[in-house]
């Protein structure tokens, strides 16, 4: 018996190792219709991107280990790519949607992603990677949750409420593609909104009557579990809700240590859970503020997404003044105190049963560091360009692991300095050379003026160090080597550090990003180029049967 057993399971081995394994998890299939919408979220009518039919895309809603079959229709008149950040695709770059790892979908064609939700949980979201697409929606929330037989570190909550908060302009994608083709900064944006609406009439001075807003509505003396993603463009966003505690507790995967605050900052790209109790007596609804962070409040004041928490046995309206934001006049060091504060709750079961701290990070030697240093946007041959150690991205025609299967030589290279260079900024297709198993070290370093928000796909990495000031090798002395979080986006304050450490345990490769959209457009980005020397066909799986061709390869496409 058990030998049966046993070849039937080295039968299955062989049949599934090289691609997809559906074994025994459940498959979840879903389509997106990618299209425009005419909508006002601020009061004017203008094109967005929905997602079947809703803005903000529809929700998918899987659990841990689950198949994800996603079929996405492009009935827009761009190419269009859709990426899923956080969630790792392991030894699957071919469905992480970037134009490094995909071809694009042309318009009016469907193409079906195929990808195993491995080993995590968590609050993610997904969004059109391509020519700025984002600016004007196709995002969703992607929640993963937990197994039944793992258990979460806190009472089940009694409902999620999923929120998408950011930076809005009226002016479409396209146009604002045409700002930063021309040179210009995207100036001010026009508003911020709070899943999809713009903000309720909070002071009739600053809003303006009509605004469609966004009302939750909650029930007393319950918990619920509330995801909130920054999908804007650039601004950081100060989250809070009138008179509630935000009680902290995942972020893009990882349990954190509970803590309780009353706003929280949220950077463009990233993902936060915390638990909301309807403890409130509810003699008014209550605000949902999401609220534009170092800025000059003046001339800002119009970019403020409020909602509003209806109690289902509230006393009327609310009024007055918003909850106020923090106040780092006096102490800059405010906001990065707050993302210091986050720690991964070591104790308690990630998406498997084992301890999330059971990875011993802090005593793995590194095998290489690298030192990724941005500055303002330059121009290099006469247009305006942001590069990375002097090498701003020139996007590429053919994703890099095709392009290498198909031996189309030339198409890239991969020797992306590992220091800053003096040379003057280059336009190029340069990917680091990271080796496979390797533990490594990457300090961000900004020199940049604004923040600048930082994401790797096909991995989570511990974000082990965070400071203002040029970061130097003393600086590993103030490093957390116990309880650090691990996430996939971190933000860089300017003129400061923040170093991470990977364990290249994911073989493929993988986007390394400015996560502000601006930045990315404009170059400020490149990839790991994670393969097993010994490939074998086990650690990374072979080209899917639908893949598409594009550029030198396009002949090939049916
Ligand atoms: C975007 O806005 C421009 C005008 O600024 C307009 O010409 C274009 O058609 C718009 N694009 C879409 C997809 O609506
Ligand atoms: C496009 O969608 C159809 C179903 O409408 C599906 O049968 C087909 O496989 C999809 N094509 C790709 C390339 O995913
Ligand atoms: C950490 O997780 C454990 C195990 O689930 C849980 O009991 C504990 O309350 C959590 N601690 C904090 C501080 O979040
Ligand atoms: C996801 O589905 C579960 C039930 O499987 C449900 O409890 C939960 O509210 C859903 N989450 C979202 C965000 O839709
Ligand atoms: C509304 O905002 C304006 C501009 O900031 C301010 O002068 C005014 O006092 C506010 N009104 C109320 C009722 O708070
Ligand atoms: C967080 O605040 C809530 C009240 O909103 C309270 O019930 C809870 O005990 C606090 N939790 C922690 C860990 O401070
Ligand atoms: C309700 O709570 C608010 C704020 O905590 C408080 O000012 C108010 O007096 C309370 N109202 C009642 C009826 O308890
Ligand atoms: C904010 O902007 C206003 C209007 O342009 C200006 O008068 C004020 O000095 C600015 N405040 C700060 C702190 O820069
Ligand atoms: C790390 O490096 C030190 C010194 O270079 C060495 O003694 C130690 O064995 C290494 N640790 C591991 C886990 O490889
Ligand atoms: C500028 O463009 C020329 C011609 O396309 C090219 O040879 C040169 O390398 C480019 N310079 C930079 C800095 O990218
Ligand atoms: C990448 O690094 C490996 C060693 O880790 C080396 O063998 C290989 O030649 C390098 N490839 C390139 C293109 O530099
Ligand atoms: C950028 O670097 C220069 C030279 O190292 C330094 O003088 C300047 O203060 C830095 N600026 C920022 C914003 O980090």
């Amino acid at each position: 018996m058990n030998m049966i057993l046993s070849w039937f399971s080295f039968f299955i081995h062989i049949v599934f190792l090289s691609n997809l394994c559906f074994c025994d998890d459940p498959t979840i299939s879903t389509s997106l219709h990618v299209s425009y919408q005419t909508l006002s979220p601020l009061g004017v009518p203008e094109r967005v991107i929905a997602v079947n039919g809703n803005f903000p895309g529809t929700v998918i809603n899987v659990t841990t280990n689950n198949n994800v079959v996603v079929n996405v229709f492009n009935d827009l008149d761009e190419d269009l790519l859709i990426t899923w950040p956080g969630v790792q695709m392991r030894r699957n770059a071919w469905e992480d949607g970037v134009l490094g790892t995909n071809c694009p979908i042309p318009p009016k064609w469907n193409w079906t992603y195929q990808f195993q939700a491995k080993d995590q949980i968590g609050s993610f979201f997904y969004f059109p990677s391509l020519n700025f697409q984002r600016a004007s929606g196709g995002f969703g929330a992607f929640v993963i949750n937990n197994r039944d037989i793992v258990p979460i570190p806190f009472a089940q909550p009694y409902q999620d409420i999923v929120l998408m908060i950011g930076d809005w302009y009226s002016r479409n994608h396209t146009a604002l593609r045409k700002t930063l083709d021309g040179g210009k900064h995207l100036g001010i944006p026009d508003g911020v909104l709070i899943n999809g609406k713009g903000p309720y009439q909070y002071n009739a001075t600053l809003v303006p009557a009509g605004i469609q807003y966004t009302q939750i509505d909650v029930e007393p003396g319950k918990t619920y579990r509330v995801r909130v993603h920054n999908v804007g463009i650039s601004t950081t966003l100060n989250f809070r809700i009138q008179n509630h505690n935000l009680l902290l507790v995942e972020t893009e995967g990882r349990y954190t240590v509970q803590t309780n605050f009353t706003n929280f900052d949220i950077h463009a790209g990233q993902s936060y859970t915390f638990l909301v109790s309807t403890d409130q007596n509810a003699s008014t609804d209550y605000y949902i503020v999401a609220s534009a962070r170092y800025v000059n409040a003046t001339v800002w004041q119009k970019v403020t997404g409020v909602a509003v928490l209806h109690y289902k046995n509230s006393k009327g309206p609310v009024s007055g003044p918003l909850p106020s934001p923090p106040d780092d006049t006096f102490y800059k060091g405010l906001s990065m105190d707050q993302a210091r504060s986050i720690r991964q709750n070591t104790s308690a079961s990630g998406a498997r049963p084992n301890p999330q701290g059971s990875y011993r990070y802090g005593q793995i030697n590194i095998t290489h560091t690298y030192v990724l240093k941005v500055m303002p946007p330059v121009t290099i041959n006469g247009s305006i360009r942001a590069a990375i150690n002097g090498i701003s991205f020139r996007k590429p025609n053919i994703p890099f692991r095709l392009a290498d299967q198909h031996k189309v030589k030339g198409t890239y290279k991969v020797d992306f300095p590992s220091k800053p260079t003096n040379r003057t900024p280059v336009i190029d297709s340069s990917v680091i050379n990271a080796t496979y198993k390797g533990f490594i070290e990457i300090v961000l370093q900004n020199n940049d003026t604004t923040i600048q928000n930082f994401h790797l796909d096909g991995y989570s990495f511990y974000i082990v160090g965070m400071d203002y000031g040029d970061w130097s090798e003393n600086s590993r002395g103030s490093y957390n080597k116990w309880d650090a979080i691990s996430r996939s986006t971190t933000q860089v304050y300017p003129g400061g550090w923040t170093a991470i450490l990977v364990s290249l345990d994911n073989a493929g490769v993988w986007n390394l990003r400015s996560e502000n959209l601006d930045r990315w457009y404009l170059g400020q980005e490149t990839y790991l180029k994670v393969v097993n020397p010994e490939e074998n066909g086990e650690t990374e799986m072979k080209a899917p049967d639908n893949v598409l061709y594009c550029g030198p390869l396009h002949y090939l496409q049916k």
